[in-house]
């Protein structure tokens, strides 16, 4: 099985000073790691989306990883806008994984319809919004995971079967 190069960016402006420890990008650390991903980059940086577009296009652009999944910034408050540097950052949309990751956490708590998640696809590296809290994480990260080492191959230029 190939391995999936992967980076983490948690979005916290808390965080990046240093004034809250990161529960988030570890956890999503100890998911893909059992799914054959490499973790190449990790960051934590603040809820600013100049800051942001540009970390999700530089990995983008040179190639650094075949995924980025962001961890926060996806409410509502005024500096949650990683939804929206994330759609700037991207040539196309995946709505269908921040739609799967809402209907199964609906099934959870129905607060999941206050994520404004995004997903989407810049050059050749899928860019995925998980929620900030470890929970909402692990819980919305758990269901899709399995599912995107396809679309990832694909991305990759190993397009196994799509008929399953
Ligand atoms: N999704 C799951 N699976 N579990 C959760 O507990 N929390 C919700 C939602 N999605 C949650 C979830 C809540 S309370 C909020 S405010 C939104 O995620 C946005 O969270 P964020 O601003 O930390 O990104």
């Amino acid at each position: 099985m190939e391995i999936i190069k992967a980076a983490i960016i948690t979005v916290s402006d808390k965080g990046s000073k240093g004034e809250r420890e990161d529960l988030s990008g570890p956890v999503i650390k100890e998911i893909i790691e059992k799914y054959g991903y490499k973790v190449v980059e990790y960051k934590i940086i603040p809820d600013d989306f100049d800051i942001i577009r540009k970390e999700i296009s530089k990995i983008a652009d040179e190639e650094i990883a075949n995924i980025i999944f962001t961890t926060g910034g996806t409410g509502f408050s005024v500096r949650d806008v990683t939804p929206e540097a994330t759609k700037a950052s991207c040539y196309r949309e995946v709505p269908g994984i921040p739609e799967a990751m809402r209907s199964f956490s609906m099934t959870v708590t129905k607060r999941a319809m206050l994520t404004r998640a995004t997903a989407g696809i810049r050059k050749n590296t899928l860019v995925i919004n998980m929620p900030g809290s470890p929970k909402a994480v692990r819980e919305s990260l758990e269901y899709i995971v399995e599912t995107l080492r396809h679309g990832i191959e694909i991305l990759m230029g190993n397009a196994s079967e799509c008929a399953r």
